[in-house]
């Protein structure tokens, strides 16, 4: 028999499932937040700075009640129940994360607690890691996989989440929490574009996690916003000589994107690289073409590999392309303003957020750029279409209708108590036994927590009750 791909390098393409990409998504973050601005005053930082200087507005954290494994059995068990898949119709199950509780048992093995009913104990796929890239690279192997002759017709479930928390000092506003679960098969509303993805990696240190006993990475600052930013240059210009290669009539550029939406360590660095695309553009210009550009004229030689942090280049294409921020990416910056870094799932509560910020009439038909970035490093660019039929594009933004409610649903805590609650988190994160001491009736209905961890370092999890509906 003849499988898809052997179909394919037969020459022909129709044996292969038809759009191939996300059918629905879910994003689960913590109940409590502190305030961006009021942590500027309890820092003693001048005012601004993280608001404004970060563009971040509030900053989502766990209680020691929260691991990486109960955001993740909170996000699959919502986006399962929301969208009433049964868990025999999931045949692979794959995680991206960076937070680490054990350096064996996957993340992805604790979610099969709830597979158990169904008795489904046939899905491939374990965890990936790779600092922020992780949630990619598990949305990649499910796409891969149903477009393989691995394939049995089932659907995929591509996981991230992570607790992204920094030691007191100037990045412990870049944090956040929080988790994404995305289910993955053909004929989705959200089209993965075959052929179009071009990747950069390398090694570096520029921000990593050495020491396995505490949750606060290493941080070479500098470094990891030059990594991010050169990551973008190169894998931008891949996926142009990419989309070339492939016949496309019209060169690549910014206007070939309804949006384009990015891994966020925090929000201004995103308008920096929606900045730095169109300086690609700028520089991919015949040289007369860039003369002819008035109020860029003395950027005409600009070398892209010497501007990373010159403030005349930055400050020059940040205005030329302000407009075209506003439209195409400032509305996926909604879930990374309001809750911060999350990591593995920041580039996926970007795509949330620009489902949730923009009405069907305006998602339907558009083609949306998406860049990930992780540390040390991994890097793609990407793109996706979004489907024009009604009924998918419903199913799939109901899913997603609660996002906003939920956000302004949450508890503001003073930064005194986010700042003892990390230090409650220090000493929890590899205690053994260990019982949390976070309140469980602040928790949103629906979330997985820890209940215990035994002397043997085993975790043990229960879930916050969901209200009947209608008296069932
Ligand atoms: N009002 C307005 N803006 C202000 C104010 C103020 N009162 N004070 C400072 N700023 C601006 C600064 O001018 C600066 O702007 P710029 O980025 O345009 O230069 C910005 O706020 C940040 O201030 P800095 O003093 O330059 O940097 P800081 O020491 O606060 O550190 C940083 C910021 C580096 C982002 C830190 O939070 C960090 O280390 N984060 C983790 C690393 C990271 O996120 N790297 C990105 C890629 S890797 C990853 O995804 C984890």
């Amino acid at each position: 028999m003849t499988g898809p791909n052997e179909a394919a390098n037969m020459g022909s393409s129709t044996a292969w499932p038809q759009d191939v990409g996300i059918l629905a998504m879910d994003i689960y973050f913590p109940a409590q937040y502190v305030d961006q601005a009021e942590l500027e005053s309890h820092d003693g930082v001048s005012s601004g700075k993280y608001t404004i200087g970060l563009g971040q507005t509030r900053m989502g954290f766990c209680t020691d009640r929260e691991d990486i494994n109960s955001l993740c059995l909170t996000v699959v068990n919502r986006l399962l129940e929301k969208t009433g898949t049964d868990y025999s119709r999931i045949g692979r199950l794959e995680v991206g994360t960076e937070t680490l509780v054990d350096k064996s048992k996957s993340v992805k093995s604790v979610l099969m607690k709830l597979f158990t009913d169904s008795g489904n104990t046939d899905l491939e796929g374990v965890d990936s890691t790779n600092a922020c890239y992780g949630g990619t690279a598990a949305l990649f192997n499910s796409v891969n996989w149903v477009e393989s002759s691995a394939w049995d017709g089932r659907l995929a479930l591509a996981v991230c989440g992570d607790i992204a928390v920094y030691a007191a000092g100037a990045a412990r506003p870049s944090g956040g929490a929080g988790a994404v679960a995305m289910l993955i098969g053909p004929n989705a509303p959200l089209v993965l574009e075959r052929g179009l993805r071009s990747s950069h990696m390398t090694h570096v240190y520029d921000f990593y996690k050495p020491d396995m006993s505490s949750e606060y990475p290493a941080v070479d600052a500098p470094l990891s916003i030059q990594c991010y930013l050169s990551s973008l240059d190169t894998c931008y210009t891949r996926y142009r000589s990419k989309a070339a290669s492939k016949g496309d009539a019209k060169p690549v550029n910014l206007d070939s994107f309804n949006a384009v939406l990015f891994h966020t360590p925090y929000c201004k660095l995103v308008q920096k690289s929606l900045a730095r695309l169109a300086l690609n553009d700028f520089v991919s210009l015949e040289k007369e073409t860039r003369q002819g550009i008035e109020h860029l004229k003395q950027f005409v030689d600009v070398e892209l590999e010497k501007s990373y942090f010159d403030r005349d280049v930055e400050k020059a294409f940040m205005t030329h392309s302000m407009k075209q921020f506003e439209t195409k990416t400032k509305p996926s910056l909604h879930c990374a303003t309001n809750i911060g870094n999350m990591y593995t799932p920041s580039l996926y509560g970007g795509l949330i957020s620009h489902l949730v910020v923009n009405s069907a009439s305006v998602l339907a038909g558009q083609r949306v750029a998406l860049f990930s970035y992780g540390s040390g490093l991994a890097s793609t660019f990407f793109s996706i279409r979004i489907s024009e039929d009604e009924s998918k594009l419903s199913s799939l933004l109901s899913v997603v209708s609660d996002v906003q409610t939920r956000l302004e649903s949450r508890a503001k805590l003073a930064p005194a108590d986010f700042v003892s609650t990390l230090e409650v988190r220090e000493k929890a994160v590899h205690a053994s036994p260990y019982s949390p001491v976070g309140p469980v009736d602040t928790m949103f209905a629906g979330t997985w927590y820890l209940e215990n961890i035994d002397d043997k370092h085993r975790r043990q999890y229960s879930r916050v009750p969901v209200p009947a509906v209608n008296g069932h």
